[in-house]
């Protein structure tokens, strides 16, 4: 795979800042397919691609992070064919492309909840993991059975069982506390969070952590997401001035 040098970036019209961590949530897949007269999972299917599109985008681009919302705790709500034809997906793809991954230096990670998938998935999930864990080129962490309210709760518990046992003062619990008891703990909290599909909607993704993020919503539908989509997103977040509830960088200049 060739790695774009940072001169190439710059010829490709690159002058803002870019994101060290980019969050995507894949939507759109049945409308892609509805629109062709095909069945969802075939949406789905096609998803995938988009998937090898968007990692091989983000090693290029110097994006440190990608994390992809593959599966949320609620779409357990869809009919199970389609379920299973998700979970599946999961398992071909960690299959089909583990190696490849860890070729071109892939840590994978994955965040959501274990218990409910079955255990071959979660097997292989740990397989992924462990292989992959000293690369450096890019972290993907993949949302699967992923919910950021249960991800919550389950730190609050964590903590609350912690000082039960008098392990912590409650006086203690603030937000680094929370932090850590996250699922991803020890990651930057992304910079930029990207919606294919039009919606313009949270769907219970990283709440927590996007508290500010940037967020581009683009309409193409997730199948068709590509290497041209990912650096519109990348430009438009060039152009936002985050302020963190201060004043922005240039009164931080001037102090005033
Ligand atoms: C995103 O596409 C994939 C998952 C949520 C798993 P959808 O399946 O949500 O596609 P639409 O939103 O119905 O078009
Ligand atoms: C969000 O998409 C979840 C994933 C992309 C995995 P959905 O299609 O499930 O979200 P809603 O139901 O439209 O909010
Ligand atoms: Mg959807």
């Amino acid at each position: 795979m060739h790695i774009k040098a940072d001169h190439e970036i710059a010829a490709a019209g690159w002058a803002g800042a870019r994101p060290r961590h980019v969050g995507i949530i894949m939507d759109g897949n049945g409308r892609w397919a509805a629109a062709r007269g095909l069945p969802r999972f075939e949406g789905h299917r096609r998803g995938v691609e988009a998937v090898r599109r968007s990692v091989k985008a983000a090693i290029e681009l110097g994006v440190e992070f990608l994390t992809i919302y593959s599966f949320s705790s609620e779409n357990w709500r869809r009919p199970a064919e389609e379920v299973a034809f998700l979970m599946g997906l999961l398992k071909r793809f960690i299959r089909n492309d583990l190696a490849e991954l860890h070729r071109v230096g892939v840590r994978v990670r994955i965040l959501g909840e274990r218990a409910g998938l079955p255990p071959d998935i979660s097997s292989l999930l740990d397989e992924a993991e462990a292989l992959t864990r000293g690369n450096g080129a890019l972290t993907l962490v993949v949302a699967f059975n992923y919910g950021s309210r249960q991800e919550i709760a389950t730190a609050a518990r964590r903590l609350a069982l912690r000082a039960a046992r008098g392990e912590i003062d409650p006086e203690d619990i603030n937000d680094a506390a929370i932090e850590t008891e996250l699922a991803t703990t020890g990651m930057p909290d992304p910079d930029l969070i990207i919606r294919t599909s039009g919606e313009q909607r949270l769907s219970n993704f990283l709440l927590w952590q996007a508290a500010y993020a940037e967020f581009v919503f683009l309409p193409v539908l997730w199948p068709d997401f590509d290497r041209a989509a990912f650096e519109q997103a990348l430009r438009e977040y060039g152009g936002r001035d985050r302020r963190y509830g201060g004043l922005g960088p240039a009164s931080a200049k001037t102090g005033s």
